[in-house]
């Protein structure tokens, strides 16, 4: 693909200013040399103003959510793209965050812009464990592990029985519970279905994927050994 139109798809800007970029002399390879809009380059090879472009089609990063931003690129309110350089929003393909984290839960939250990649992830079939840490408005009763390990937890409106979850208990009001599925509100109306009331839901883990030390807010780009890491 011509740089121009590859520069562009990063969403640096409409093609005709990139075109005016390539006029300033401002795209280079990492020697120095001019490029033009018409060459056909690796991305990884160009600069822009010296400096290396975003990475190329098929990203992959994470990003530790905070509570308050959603998981849309038009809702009203703070957006998790608002978190990322502005210029992401604008990449063709899309950038797609893999699954949604409501408003109120923080965490490990995934975003690429490989559709393939993203349906490995989401999809069922696959059993990618996700894991959240809930703190509860009540203390639990002790019959909650069982009944969420059963496999026949019916939530409401709903047609067919939660897959067998995992509860492991830190403390009475404090769990961590791993589920292979992405229902709406899952973790929050699992919580609900067994009496209790979810104050704080946090995403520690997605798979053998975890946060490690990332900030809140921050994000990193991941390689091929994190995404490998997702389907351990
Ligand atoms: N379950 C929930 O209730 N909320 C999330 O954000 C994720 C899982």
């Amino acid at each position: 693909m011509k740089l121009l139109r590859v520069i562009a798809n990063l969403g640096y800007g409409s093609r005709k200013h990139v075109q005016q970029m390539f006029r300033e002399g401002r795209l280079t390879d990492a020697t120095g040399d001019v490029l033009y809009a018409d060459d056909v380059r690796d991305p990884r090879d160009v600069r822009l103003d010296g400096e290396p472009l975003d990475p190329p089609q098929g990203l992959i990063l994470m990003l530790n959510k905070p509570v308050g931003y959603t998981c849309s690129t038009k809702d009203a309110g703070r957006l998790v793209y608002d978190l990322l350089p502005s210029r992401f929003r604008a990449r063709d393909p899309v950038l797609s965050t893999v699954g949604r984290l409501d408003r109120d839960t923080s965490g490990l939250l995934l975003m690429t812009d490989d559709g393939t990649l993203l349906h490995r992830i989401i999809s069922p079939k696959h059993h990618v464990p996700k894991v959240y840490e809930a703190t509860l408005a009540r203390d639990l009763r002790g019959d909650e592990a069982a009944i969420f390990a059963s496999g026949t937890l019916m939530l409401e409106n709903e047609t067919t029985p939660l897959a067998p979850a995992t509860l492991d208990v830190v403390d009475p009001r404090h769990a961590r519970l791993t589920i292979t599925e992405g229902r709406y509100h899952q973790v929050r109306r699992m919580f609900a279905a067994v009496g209790n009331h979810v104050e704080a839901l946090h995403r520690s883990r997605v798979g053998g994927l975890d946060l490690d030390a990332l900030p809140s807010g921050e994000w990193r780009a991941l390689d091929e050994g994190d995404v490998a890491r997702i389907f351990d």
